[in-house]
């Protein structure tokens, strides 16, 4: 016999950064996050698994149609080990399942925005690839639970399997067990955010996430202030302003955090840049609209956050996303070089 399963997993966007590890080959966090989950329609990895006791053996991995190798003790053979000893559990409770987990695995992921662009594809396809392998084993696990095995695949991957708004609790566990993602509000909680992709270079990064945290952990005193007096408070603040719907709490904690982010990769040693001239000018015209809209009295109408990288994402209420997009468009008409003229619009997902 010959199963298949096939899921999506949306890419998420945190709007309180992970950044730096307590325990590398778990991947435990030093802080705990929290991210806004794309629409799948925009941004997602879609991975088919399937299983034959007639494959010949060892797992096998397609990405983008490329076959990579499964290394030995790396993060996917992790993952897949991980996934084998809950299927076997439940076939030592049915003795009629099949013994799936005795036989080879073919997984192929795909992609539909190009990698090339510079955008995390890495939490989409790891919680692609989990996913999809707890519903071809039939797994009774939960996406928390599931956010546990996503989570040594890679740290960001374990938000994605939720939609809306999820954190990544840090947990305080030497075994990693409570360190899982959790829903903070699903997306139609706030409808009206909305999330703005900004392509400002598809070059391929200069330093990785995970070599570029550990450099930070290794040498940035701005770290442990910011893992052990600033992210703690804001953690709970953020989830406060979305379950109120404040959107200009929410805004001004994403923008602060991003800064705060990028400050400890730039008190890094040797430092870290991310950003570049266009973000920097992105930075600026959106603090110049939100200027002008306190000083009409209005709240904060954009927040921009930068991940490891240049490109932008701007978080903005439905109502105010034209007149963003116009703004963007004017100012950086060239620099937004994503097939669509202005970059990505993309709602955050449902699911
Ligand atoms: C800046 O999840 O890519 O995007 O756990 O080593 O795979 P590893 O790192 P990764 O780091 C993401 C860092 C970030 C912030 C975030 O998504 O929270």
């Amino acid at each position: 016999a010959r199963y298949e399963a096939t899921v999506s997993a949306p890419v998420n966007i945190a709007c309180i950064k992970y950044w730096g590890k307590r325990n590398t080959a778990l991947i435990l966090p030093t802080n705990s996050s929290l991210s806004v989950t794309l629409s799948q329609d925009h941004l997602r990895s879609t991975t088919t698994s399937s299983t034959s006791q007639e494959y010949e053996q060892g797992d096998r991995l397609w990405l983008n149609g490329r076959e990579e190798e499964i290394s030995k003790g790396g993060r996917t053979e992790v993952c897949l080990a991980a996934l084998r000893q809950w299927r076997r559990e439940v076939e030592d409770k049915d003795s009629a399942a099949p013994k799936m987990s005795e036989w080879p695995l073919r997984i192929a992921s795909y992609n539909n925005f190009p990698t090339a662009a510079g955008l995390a594809s890495s939490a989409s396809g790891l919680a692609a690839l989990v996913y999809s392998i707890s519903q071809l084993y039939q797994l009774p696990q939960t996406p928390s639970q599931l956010s546990l095995i996503a989570r040594q695949g890679s740290g960001s991957a374990c938000r994605s399997l939720f939609g809306g708004f999820v954190a990544w609790e840090m947990g305080e566990r030497d075994d990693g067990a409570d360190s899982l993602a959790v829903q903070v509000a699903d997306r139609d909680h706030w409808p009206e955010i909305h999330a703005l992709i900004c392509v400002v270079s598809d070059a391929k990064k200069g330093t990785s996430s995970t070599s570029g945290m550990q450099k930070t952990v290794a040498t940035s005193t701005l770290l442990q202030h910011r893992i052990k007096h600033v992210v703690p408070p804001r953690m709970t603040e953020i989830s406060r302003a979305i379950t109120a719907k404040d959107f200009t709490t929410f805004a001004r904690l994403t923008m602060a955090d991003s800064n705060s982010f990028h400050a400890v990769c730039l008190d890094t040693s040797p430092p870290i840049f991310y950003l570049n001239d266009v973000s920097r000018a992105i930075i600026s015209v959106i603090e110049e609209l939100n200027r002008a809209a306190l000083a009409s009295g209005a709240g904060l109408v954009a927040a921009y956050t930068f991940d490891a990288g240049p490109n932008a994402v701007i978080y903005a209420l439905e109502k105010d996303m034209p007149m963003i997009v116009q703004t963007i468009n004017e100012f950086f008409p060239q620099s937004l070089d994503f097939p669509d003229p202005f970059g990505v619009l993309a709602q955050p997902s449902a699911r």
